[in-house]
């Protein structure tokens, strides 16, 4: 079999793609801490899903009480980006 340019030009792509998911770097948003004030919020993303603990995240993380840091990325959906260190 000959190697045409366009399987060249395929496995040159796949080898990039490759690459480039292999640099992304790690998850570097903080975890939610496992300590006396969140460790309901882990019982409960467990046993109601995590929609449910997501809910009461904004009683203490709101403008008034704990305003999230400027630049905070749009923050529908906390623990979507802040793991629960314990879900496994
Ligand atoms: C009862 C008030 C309260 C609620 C509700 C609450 N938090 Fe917190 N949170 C705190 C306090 C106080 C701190 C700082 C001290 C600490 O680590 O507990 C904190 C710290 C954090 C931090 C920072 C960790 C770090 O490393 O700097 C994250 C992330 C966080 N909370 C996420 C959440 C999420 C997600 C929820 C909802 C599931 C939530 N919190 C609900 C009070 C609260
Ligand atoms: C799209 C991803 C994303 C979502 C959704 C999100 N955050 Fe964050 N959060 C981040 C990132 C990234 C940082 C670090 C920002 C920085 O250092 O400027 C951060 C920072 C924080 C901090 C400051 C302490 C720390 O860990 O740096 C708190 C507290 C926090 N987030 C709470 C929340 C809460 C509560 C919600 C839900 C209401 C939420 N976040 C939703 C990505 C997210």
């Amino acid at each position: 079999m000959k190697l045409k340019k366009r399987d060249i030009l395929l496995v040159t792509i796949g080898a990039a793609i490759v690459v480039f998911l292999l640099s992304a770097p790690p998850a570097t948003t903080n975890p939610v801490p496992y300590d006396d004030t969140h460790r309901q919020y882990y019982d409960l993303a467990r046993d109601e899903g995590k929609k449910s603990a997501e809910r009461f995240c904004e009683d203490c993380h709101n403008q008034d009480m704990m305003p999230l840091p400027e630049g905070h990325p749009p923050k529908y959906r906390c623990l979507f980006c802040h793991r629960l260190e314990r879900d496994k």
